[in-house]
């Protein structure tokens, strides 16, 4: 099988679990774990924030930092297809007890006008708006990128309004990697979580990133949601590797853009959707209803290609690194067999 349905599915090359074998190791309940420590002190010099704290997923980083920046009823400004609010299984609620406010945006670009409204129309009968939590890149938006820039003007805004701004950058390196942005993304936001589990390619790991204080009260949240662990330079080896080797992200981007491009090439050719590509690792096939869609992922996969539903006419085909050159001439011929 040909898995698109995610960059989730990859799977740790000999390489990387390699150094998990011969990890240097200690409680890091204890903050002893040497390779832990290493992996948290790399993160935060090479992004610009103060320190870092290494969590077991994207949605613990999330969701520890919403505990953090929030109190009970406060409002969180986010996209209303944005993964913290809606694919986190409630924590949100859950957890810190906040509610979402959506506010319009553009492939995950939100109007910094449109916030300032938001806040200025908050000041009666509404609740304190806290946060404001952006995705980069933008999943439900095909992986698009919110330009460093903008976040640096959505940050200034956010301290004029003092509120805080958490980046959900799950695939952030995608970002930095394709805009070659400034790293120093400790100076444009107030906390930051990044996957290694998903295109990176390590099999579990998030690292969540803010100043001393902040990362002081996570470690707290992270104990109290069970997410203190021991030896845990065991994963921490290998999540690591798979960010020395980020580089390789940019081969993902290519991979998608190859078949978005034959794609359009050949529209002409009877294809029943419309064709999205976003410069990152992911290609969205826009249908006319959800019927069509769910039709043509079987057929994909009966031509052994996994795809996945996002939104409910919209298939995505997401790019990684266990995908490989040949596998483009299947996907394609899939593709153009089923539509
Ligand atoms: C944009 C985004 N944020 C957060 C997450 C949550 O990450 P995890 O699955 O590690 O909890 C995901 C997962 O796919 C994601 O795509």
């Amino acid at each position: 099988m040909i898995d698109l349905r995610s960059d989730t599915v990859t799977k740790p090359d000999k390489d990387i679990l390699q150094e998990a074998l011969e990890a240097e190791l200690g409680d890091d309940e204890y903050g002893e774990d040497p390779t832990v420590n290493h992996l948290q002190k790399k993160c935060s010099q090479l992004l610009g924030f103060e320190d870092a704290l290494f969590v077991s997923s994207g949605l613990m980083g999330n969701q520890v930092s919403l505990l953090i920046h929030n109190t009970p009823g406060s409002e969180v400004i986010t996209t209303s297809d944005s993964h913290i609010k809606n694919y986190e299984h409630g924590a949100a609620s859950f957890l810190s007890r906040v509610q979402f406010r959506e506010v319009e945006h553009e492939n995950g670009i939100i109007n910094i006008d449109e916030i300032a409204t938001t806040f200025e129309k908050s000041k009666v009968n509404k609740p304190n708006i806290k946060t404001i939590a952006v995705e980069n890149t933008h999943l439900a938006s095909g992986g698009s990128i919110v330009p460093y820039e903008h976040i640096k003007n959505i940050y200034e805004l956010s301290q004029e309004l003092n509120v805080n701004l958490h980046i959900d950058g799950a695939r952030v390196w995608h970002a930095i990697l394709q805009e070659k942005s400034s790293l120093n993304y400790g100076s444009v936001c107030d906390s930051l979580t990044f996957c290694f589990s998903k295109a990176l390619g390590a099999p579990i790991g998030s690292m969540l990133l803010g100043s001393k204080e902040f990362i002081k009260d996570a470690r707290e949240y992270r104990k109290i949601l069970g997410g203190g662990t021991r030896q845990v330079g065991v994963i921490a080896s290998m999540a690591n590797k798979a960010l020395d080797k980020r580089q390789r992200l940019l081969e993902d981007h290519l991979k998608a853009k190859h078949v978005y491009m034959d794609l359009v090439d050949k529209k002409n050719e009877n294809v029943e959707f419309n064709v999205k590509y976003q410069d990152t690792n992911m290609v969205f096939l826009e249908f006319e209803n959800n019927q069509i869609a769910n039709k043509f992922i079987e057929k994909l996969k009966n031509q052994k290609v996994l795809s996945g539903l996002i939104n409910k006419n919209t298939v995505r085909l997401v790019f990684h690194k266990d995908i490989v050159d040949d596998d483009l001439e299947v996907i394609k011929e899939a593709i153009y067999s089923s539509s």
